[in-house]
């Protein structure tokens, strides 16, 4: 998963090219600017040269304007300045800073650090090696820290410094140090038990234990931070895993040249090995590995490269080339853990789209199972996921894809949830593993399929869905034309709002979330009742779009006919027919449609009835002409 690689690419390419032969740690600070964040990273940069020139000057006489003391540089000025300039070009969350050593080159991702950008956070994370979780010695763990080493581990960061800064402040007690690492150390207990921590007491500020070890701590024996960031091991379990490389694009620029483009993930590969695309599993062998500066006998993780295969073989953008001694699995259902990051809370039963790799595909998230308490760690229940709330749930995909389990491949496991509507990134999910009921229930092919049912009724099989407000007048115009169609001969069903949550949605409420449900289940009845050769008439409020057009693409073309009852809330409120408007007006009835929660009426319905210059009578007619006129009267 790399949410902003791109915008890391264009920006450093040319640097990192003068480090090429460096190895690269990423690493992410976790905690407030309170806690001296910005003034360590600041010192980090500024002590590796990484800062130009114009911008030193700048900072220098931007010190002496806030009042710094003599020769100290207000690093943190520094840091919130270059985020300040990013913020001008580029909506982005997170900002990645770069800087190089002698001995290795490095990307910090640095996240704000308030409870509301937990997403931002999980963002930088998860393309981290080292997380460094910074802890005010006066104050000791707090339950940030708890929430920062959380999610630092969910997202499969294994390495951990604890960064005890402003140990100036107390006096560079050992004492105080060694009861706040104790603190850490039970409470890691808990967190995963493959963690690797290293604790270091430090004053960023002073530069203490910053890029060398300092007097004033001489009774720590550690590494200073740099020193750590210089030589702590990375990549080596990316390395030792099975080969994967998404394909990002297939390169065809001639009839003689057909080669597969992408990052390696995991593992390495020799012309010659055997390997598979996934999903659909067909072998070839490596043939030659292309790379810009000529062709390479050996790719490893982190490499950009083309293959090409002996056998021409179906391999497109999205799928997966794999070794073929270890494949991935390919499935359609899964338990994942999901971090949610919109405003609009998650939506169970609501289709998303889930992005993995290069693959885009459409998914069903379910109800969560449960939350997980970032603070305590415990299990909470939850019926959705609020904004930065993580929970454990399963999704169903509209096509099985390639995986790995992400705890074993954060680029093979992990994915992005995107509002189909708004096209926002809502969602960040970590497969745990896949449902074995997917592969265990098959469909069931019948022979009096849904042509013959239908035939033998004599009719073609369609779902005419009214949508509207309450007291619109759907299920009067449906139940008027649902006689018309009876005294044609015509086999009808009608599903109504209030009939069908006395029996099937009894348990269903108003709220968003349920409403959902309520659409999810009864579009799947219709669909079923279509599938006996049925014309279905659905009449339900169906408030939003994104559910009516999953209703529609659960039919066959031309068969999902929506007719929007279009009749305006203050007809709809004189009317009211069941008194229900003006319970909702004393509030004594919550989330009612059109005054406490939305509508979002269609935007291109098959038909539009206007129940102000027509009766019931004559709108059922109008729809028997319509059917009339696409000829679905006809078999
Ligand atoms: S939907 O929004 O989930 O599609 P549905 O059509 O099933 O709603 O049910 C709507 C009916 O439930 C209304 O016609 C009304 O009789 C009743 N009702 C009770 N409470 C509400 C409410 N808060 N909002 C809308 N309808 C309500």
């Amino acid at each position: 998963m790399r949410l902003n690689d791109d915008l890391i690419a264009t920006d450093i390419a040319a640097y990192l090219e003068k480090h090429e032969h460096k190895s690269l740690l990423r690493f992410i600070t976790c905690g407030s600017v309170d806690d001296g964040k910005s003034t360590l990273i600041g010192r980090l940069l500024y002590d590796s040269k990484m800062i130009f020139e114009d911008q030193l000057a700048s900072l220098e006489s931007d010190s002496k304007k806030v009042g710094t003391q003599g020769e100290n540089i207000d690093f943190a000025l520094l840091v919130d300045g270059l985020a300040a300039e990013r913020e001008q070009g580029i909506t982005i969350d997170v900002a990645y800073r770069f800087f190089a050593t002698d001995k290795r080159k490095f990307i910090v991702a640095d996240t704000p650090g308030h409870e509301q950008y937990t997403r931002n956070m999980a963002t930088g994370a998860s393309t981290a090696d080292v997380a460094i979780l910074m802890v005010d010695a006066r104050k000791g763990i707090l339950t940030q820290t708890r929430r920062h080493s959380f999610i630092t581990t969910l997202l499969g960061i294994r390495k951990l410094v604890v960064a005890v800064n402003k140990m100036d402040l107390v006096g560079y007690s050992e004492q105080v140090y060694e009861d706040i690492i104790e603190d850490f150390y039970a409470f890691a207990d808990e967190l995963a038990t493959d963690l690797e921590i290293q604790p270091i007491p430090m004053s960023a500020l002073e530069g203490v234990n910053i890029t060398s070890r300092s007097n004033e701590t001489d009774w720590y024996e550690g590494p200073s931070l740099m020193e750590y960031l210089e030589t702590v091991p990375v990549g080596d379990k990316r390395l030792n895993a099975p080969f994967r490389m998404p394909v990002q694009w297939v390169n065809r620029p001639n009839l003689d040249f057909r080669g597969f483009s992408g990052q390696i993930t995991a593992g390495t590969i020799k012309t010659g090995d055997r390997v598979k695309s996934m999903p659909s599993g067909k072998q070839s062998t490596i043939d030659r590995i292309v790379t810009a500066t000529g062709d390479l006998e050996q790719g490893i993780a982190g490499q950009s490269v083309t293959l090409t295969l002996a056998d021409e073989i179906d391999c497109s953008r999205g799928d997966v080339i794999v070794s073929a001694d270890d494949p991935t699995e390919v499935s359609d259902q899964f338990q994942a853990r999901i971090l949610w990051m919109s405003e609009s809370p998650l939506l169970p039963g609501r289709r998303y789209l889930l992005k993995i790799g290069s693959k885009t595909v459409t998914a069903t998230v379910n109800a969560p199972k449960y939350g997980i308490d970032v603070n305590t760690l415990s299990d909470v229940p939850a019926k959705t996921l609020e904004l930065n709330q993580i929970g454990v749930t399963t999704l169903s995909l509209d096509q099985a894809i390639p995986y790995d389990p992400y705890d074993v491949n954060r680029e093979m496991g992990g994915f992005i949830l995107i509002d189909r509507m708004t096209n926002d990134t809502v969602g960040l999910g970590l497969i745990d593993f896949a449902l074995r009921r997917a592969s265990n229930i098959h469909w069931q092919a019948m022979d009096m399929d849904r042509a013959t049912l239908a035939e033998q009724k004599g009719q073609k099989p369609a779902v005419l869905w009214f949508t509207g407000l309450s007291g619109s007048g759907k299920s009067t115009i449906a139940n008027a034309l649902q006689k018309l169609l009876f005294a044609q001969g015509k086999h009808t069903f009608t599903l109504d709002g209030d009939n069908v949550r006395h029996g099937l949605n009894r348990d269903l409420g108003f709220t968003d979330a349920d409403r959902v449900e309520n659409i999810r289940r009864v579009a799947n009845v219709a669909r079923l009742m279509t599938d006996a050769g049925l014309i279905t008439l659905v009449s339900f409020i169906s408030p939003f779009r994104s559910e009516r057009q999953m209703a529609r693409n659960l039919m066959a073309e031309g068969e999902f006919i929506e007719v929007y009852v279009d009749t305006p809330i203050e007809v709809a409120e004189k009317r009211d027919v069941k008194g229900l408007y003006k319970k909702a007006r004393a509030g004594e009835i919550k989330n009612f449609t059109g005054i406490d929660s939305p509508y979002e009426p269609p935007k291109d319905p098959e038909i539009t009835i206007d129940t102000v210059n027509h009766t019931a009578e004559e709108a059922a007619q109008s729809i028997m002409d319509y059917l009339k006129e696409k000829g679905m009267l006809d078999i």
